[in-house]
């Protein structure tokens, strides 16, 4: 493994490697499915007490406790378990996945601190897994529960359908379906706490799940015969929306509007994969793991933990490297987790099979710099598949994901156990032990590796017409910002705040303010039109940040045109 950063910087002869990723996909997959299999009950032997269908979220009980089930973990788990079932893969667990159907439709019912089933409580993420409320304080409610439990029935419903089975999909499924997809409807403009129960403000991975449920949502309700005109239009709206979180420099998706964070994190990675349409082609506008967009996403989140990881030191900047939430992050230690590293991998074997039944692959403006990454000479364009470059770059592209893979299998202790992270400074497994997702995630990426996909959802050719036929071209004001502040030498003036173009309140990527007219201190943004936006300035002086002083500024942004503000520091 020393060799592996040399190896896929080089482009040498990668059979080796390949076969060391191979060995550890044939020994670690079996144990995988069985370690998801052993956090569901009735059965699992690592879920005691859990009901039938129930997924525990990891077998530990302190430190930290997850023996909860989590609909947003449940749904994905199973969800793995039907796209395995509808291609013929594994149809095994067919009784499970109708026990997960009905324990998920029993708990939609449960009244919990988020409210009813009628008043908001189908978002309340988690539960204990005798299937009663937890009502301990918690970040609720958290609005990708509804979106990917749904998803989950639809795949099933559409495969029983498929069986003739459309009666069982009317009365049983249908109903509880329903209920999703009309939360889904009626709550995705409302701010929801993020994937990682954190931030509560608007979430790309929970609009984009969101996005993927309304739509799948109304091909089946034409199906049934049930009206799909509300679920039609929220896509559309909420396609519109998924657009704004694009953060065109230094090209990635912001995953939070709120939180005070770089925005970089694997929220979009994992959105990525999980919006995955093998008949989509390489679409931006769905993010779509082959689009230049998604491409530079990943770049950027990959490179945000080169420098801050030990287990990444000497692994050159083109090579794989351990990955995590996001850079920020600090809970456990703040360290890779092992679904992180396998979701990179995973969207890169998605982009591979794209461009392989396409036959070829294109660069963009965009995307250049992921490509230069494995060939410091690559330039915008279509390439072919018969072409060099081609070759050459899917080669690089394949050794690249397999590294991810790979650093996994060099972190995963002898045994085969996956726990959700493994520690920055030496590798060593920690925090929950045998987390159900880590196992769900490791299915996925070798599944996708081997070539099986899952279904399309039907976003080959979306467009928005949100007046922004295109990412980048969303409607813009020229802002003007200028304070008047004396400063001495070393001290610069920073800009910060709410939205995406003012660093979404980072401090480490503030807009520097110009001194052309100092004392006056200004810069000029294009910010979105007729937005209500709070900003504030800083002293930036030996890393040294000091804010001015409180309440926050605040602005309305003009339809369109330019504005100037003229503040004054306080
Ligand atoms: C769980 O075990 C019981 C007793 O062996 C068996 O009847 C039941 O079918 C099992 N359930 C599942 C979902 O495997
Ligand atoms: C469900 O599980 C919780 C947590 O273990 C426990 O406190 C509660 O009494 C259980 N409820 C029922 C109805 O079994
Ligand atoms: C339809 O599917 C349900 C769930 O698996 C099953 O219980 C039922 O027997 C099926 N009915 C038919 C007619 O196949
Ligand atoms: C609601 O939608 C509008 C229009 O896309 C968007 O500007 C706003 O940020 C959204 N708010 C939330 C909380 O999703
Ligand atoms: C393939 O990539 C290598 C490494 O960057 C580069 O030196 C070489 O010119 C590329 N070959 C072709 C045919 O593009
Ligand atoms: C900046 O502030 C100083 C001190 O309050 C004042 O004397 C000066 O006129 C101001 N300059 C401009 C251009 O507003
Ligand atoms: C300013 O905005 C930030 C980011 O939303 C927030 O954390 C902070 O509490 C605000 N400060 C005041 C005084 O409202
Ligand atoms: C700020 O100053 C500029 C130039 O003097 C002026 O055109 C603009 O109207 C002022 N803006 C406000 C909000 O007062």
């Amino acid at each position: 493994m020393l060799l592996q950063g040399a190896l896929a910087t080089l482009g040498l002869c990668t059979s080796v490697f390949a076969q060391d990723v191979s060995s550890y996909i044939s020994s670690e997959g079996p144990i995988a499915l069985t370690g998801v299999l052993n956090n569901i009950g009735p059965n699992g032997s690592k879920a005691p007490g859990a009901d039938a269908g129930v997924v525990v979220a990891s077998p530990s009980t302190s430190n930290p406790n997850y023996f909860y089930t989590w609909i947003r973990d449940s749904s994905l788990t199973f969800q793995v378990l039907i796209d395995r079932l509808v291609s013929g893969q594994d149809t095994s667990n067919q009784g499970l996945i109708d026990d997960f159907t009905v324990a998920y439709a029993n708990i939609q019912q449960v009244t919990n601190p988020s409210g009813s089933v009628s008043s908001g409580g189908l978002g309340e993420p988690k539960f204990y897994v005798n299937e009663t409320a937890f009502d301990g304080s918690w970040g609720r409610p958290q609005r990708d529960g509804p979106a990917l439990r749904s998803t989950a029935f639809i795949t099933y419903a559409n495969y029983l359908i498929s069986k003739n089975n459309q009666t069982y999909v009317q009365n049983t499924l249908w109903p509880a379906i329903k209920l999703d997809l009309d939360y889904v409807a009626a709550n995705w403009n409302q701010t929801t706490f993020d994937l990682w129960e954190e931030i509560q403000s608007s979430s790309f991975f929970t609009t984009a799940v969101q996005h993927k449920a309304l739509r799948l949502g109304s091909a089946l309700a034409s199906t049934l015969g049930e009206d799909h005109s509300t679920y039609d239009t929220q896509a559309g709206d909420v396609l519109c929306f998924l657009q704004s979180y694009w953060n065109p420099s230094p090209g990635y998706m912001t995953a939070n509007t709120g939180g005070g964070r770089s925005g970089k994190d694997a929220n979009t990675v994992l959105a990525s994969i999980h919006t995955f349409d093998p008949a989509a082609a390489c679409d931006s506008v769905t993010f779509q793991p082959c689009s230049d967009l998604a491409l530079s996403n990943l770049k950027t989140y990959v490179d945000s933990f080169r420098e801050i990881y030990t287990v990444n030191s000497g692994i050159s900047a083109s090579a794989a490297a351990a990955v995590g939430r996001y850079p920020e992050d600090v809970y456990q230690g703040g360290n890779p987790w092992y679904l992180a590293l396998f979701a990179v991998a995973e969207q890169l074997y998605d982009a591979l099979y794209v461009w392989d039944q396409q036959g070829s692959l294109s660069i963009s403006d965009i995307s250049l710099g992921f490509f230069k990454q494995f060939d410091s000479g690559a330039a915008s364009g279509s390439y072919a598949s018969s072409s060099a470059e081609y070759t050459n770059l899917t080669g690089a592209i394949k050794s690249f994901a397999d590294g991810f893979i790979a650093l996994n299998a060099k972190y995963t202790p002898s045994g085969g156990g996956l726990a959700e992270q493994f520690s920055r400074d030496d590798g060593t497994p920690t925090s929950a032990v045998d987390l159900t997702w880590s196992y769900a995630s490791a299915l996925t990426a070798f599944d996708r590796r081997a070539g099986s996909v899952p279904g399309s959802w039907g976003a080959k050719g979306l467009t928005t017409s949100c007046g922004q036929s295109k990412i980048g071209e969303s409607t813009t004001t020229s802002v003007t910002f200028s304070v008047n502040k004396t400063t001495s030498l070393g001290q610069a003036i920073y800009l910060t705040g709410s939205v995406a173009a003012l660093s979404s309140w980072s401090t480490s990527n503030a807009v520097l303010l110009s001194t052309l007219d100092y004392p006056v201190w200004s810069t000029t943004l294009n910010l979105p039109s007729s937005t209500a936006i709070t900003y504030k300035y800083f002293v930036l002086e030996n890393g040294q940040v000091t804010w001015e002083s409180d309440p926050n500024n605040s602005i309305t942004t003009a339809a369109s045109g330019s504005q100037t503000l003229n503040d004054t520091w306080h």
